[in-house]
Order: C-alpha cells, then structure tokens, then sequence
C-alpha cells in the first residue's frame, strides 16, 4: 500500500468484480434498446475506470473524451468551462456519460444539461463511486460502481493535487498529506 495512504476503500479485485458486472448490465440495457452508445469519459479521473469497463461491454460502442472546469468560486449551480470538448456531433446519440465520482452532483449535472443541449438524444450516467451524502443537486447515476462514505477519496483514477492516479485500488488519504 502506498504510504499515504490511510485505508484501502475498494481492492483492485473489487474493481475488476464491478466491472465487468456493470459491463454485462450496460451491454444487456443497451442491447435490449438497440442503441450504440457513444461513451464520453470526463477527463482525467475517469480513464482507468473507462478503460477497465469497456473491456466487459460486449455490444458496439464508441468512446470520446471531455474535460470540463467548474466556474472557480461558484458554490451554487454554476456552469462549467469546456477545456476539451467532443471530437464530432453527437446529434440524435446515446451518450453514457462516465465519471468516477458523482460527489456534489454539479458536474454530471451541467455536463449532462450541455450534451443534451447539443442535441444528444439521451444521456445516462455510469460512474465509479457515489457519494451521497455529499449531494448538493439531486441527480443519480444509472449505473454506479460503489456507494462510499464522506471521505477523500484517491486511485484508480482520482488525484490529489494530480497525485495518486496511477494506484490500482481506491483508498482514503492520510489526513497529514493535505497539508
Ligand atoms: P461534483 O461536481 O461535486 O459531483 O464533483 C465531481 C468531481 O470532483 C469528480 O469528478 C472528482 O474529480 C472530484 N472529486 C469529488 N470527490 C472527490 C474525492 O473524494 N477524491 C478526488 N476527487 C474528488
């Protein structure tokens, strides 16, 4: 275990269990509508979790990246700055949003206004962890890996100041490393 970290929340075995039960969920869902959905991963935390899930979705799909930035300051709804935005339309699409964590709820929630203001017929939400008792807006994923408590979260895709991407579990942060 990394040394800064406190405690292991999810074990990589864990994850890879998640995964591919969420793979098979996802695949049934969308194969039962006949839709191709066009997976939009919000980057950076959620790339391990994308790469990990798509190889358990065994129906026809496409994946594109976004990376958004909340208005600094903004503690109530907001709206979010697109630093990357999708590489084509996505008119009539089915996106499957994928994040790795739905924390206060503003940036699915934003991300999901914008997509469907873009024209997108639908959007669904899949993310890693939840952490409910931290919602600000009301808004739930379809799919959701992991219900954990009120704690700082890193690995396995989530950071600190950038650090701790790269850890193959998800674990809580020892309270002397904020400082
Ligand atoms: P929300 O808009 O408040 O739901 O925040 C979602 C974003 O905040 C996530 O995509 C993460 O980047 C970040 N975040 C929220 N909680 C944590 C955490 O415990 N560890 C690391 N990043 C977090």
């Amino acid at each position: 275990m990394h040394q800064d970290v406190k405690k292991v929340l999810v074990s990589p075995e864990a994850i890879e269990q998640r995964c591919r039960e969420l793979g098979k969920q996802i695949s049934d869902d969308y194969r039962r509508d006949g839709e191709i959905p066009v997976l939009v991963a919000l980057l950076k935390g959620s790339v391990p979790f994308l790469a990990k899930l798509i190889t358990y979705i065994d129906i026809d799909i496409e994946f594109d990246f976004m990376d958004v930035k909340s208005y600094e300051g903004t503690e109530s709804i907001g709206d979010v700055r697109i630093l990357k935005d999708l590489d084509r339309s996505i008119k009539g699409a089915s996106i499957l949003l994928v994040e790795d964590i739905v924390d206060t709820g503003r940036t699915l929630h934003e991300v999901s206004k914008l997509l469907l203001n873009k024209g997108a017929g639908r959007v669904k939400i899949v993310s890693l962890l939840d952490k409910p008792s931290r919602r600000v807006i009301p808004i739930e994923a379809d799919y959701t890996g992991f219900v954990i408590p009120n704690e700082f979260v890193i690995g396995f895709g989530l950071d600190f100041n950038e650090k701790y991407r790269n850890l193959p579990y998800v674990g809580v942060l020892k309270d002397e490393c904020y400082l």
